[in-house]
């Protein structure tokens, strides 16, 4: 499963890794958390058919739709790192933990980390604004922290409106 929307977006998001669902159509975030994600997405003016790019850290579906380990998003890293360099997004939203972990090279929490901007550094030096959210999956399991990414999301649309000006 490699990649949907426009390979020159504004915004590139990036999940985990493909579901049942995902694995069956070969595109990312179409089963019932993709369908939460486009509803977000449409909330501030962003979408797959205009400027939006959605990807994930490990391409393939981990068996049983277990997490990722983290040897396996290590061995995936060079990939995803090259399409956010070829996408060269405005926006990078990192969706959950194994994601923001990957893109950030942090180590907390997505709890603590999500809603504060950070960087995401290129192989090549571009530095890419990146927000970390909550996975949606995680928030159809959580709907009471739908709030929280609703306010990330806001500062993605916000810088977008900036960068625009
Ligand atoms: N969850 C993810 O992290 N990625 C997908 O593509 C689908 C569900």
């Amino acid at each position: 499963v490699f990649a949907d929307g426009n390979p020159q977006p504004d915004v590139m998001l990036v999940g985990e890794a493909p579901g049942r669902d995902e694995d069956i159509e070969g595109l990312p975030f179409v089963g019932r958390s993709g369908r939460l994600l486009d509803a977000m997405l449409a909330a501030i003016g962003v979408s797959r058919k205009t400027n939006a790019y959605i990807a994930n850290v490990v391409p393939w579906r981990p068996p049983g739709n277990r997490t990722p380990t983290p040897l396996e998003t290590e061995i995936c890293r060079p990939f995803i790192e090259r399409q956010i360099e070829l996408a060269r997004p405005k926006i990078l939203v990192a969706l959950g933990g194994p994601s923001a972990k990957v893109l950030l090279h942090a180590n907390e929490g997505i709890l603590r980390l999500r809603g504060n901007w950070k960087v995401h550094r290129t192989a090549s030096g571009v530095e890419i604004p990146t927000m970390p959210t909550l996975h949606p999956a995680y928030l159809l399991r959580n709907p009471a922290h739908k709030k929280l990414a609703w306010r990330d999301l806001l500062e993605v649309a916000a810088r977008l409106d900036q960068m625009r000006a």
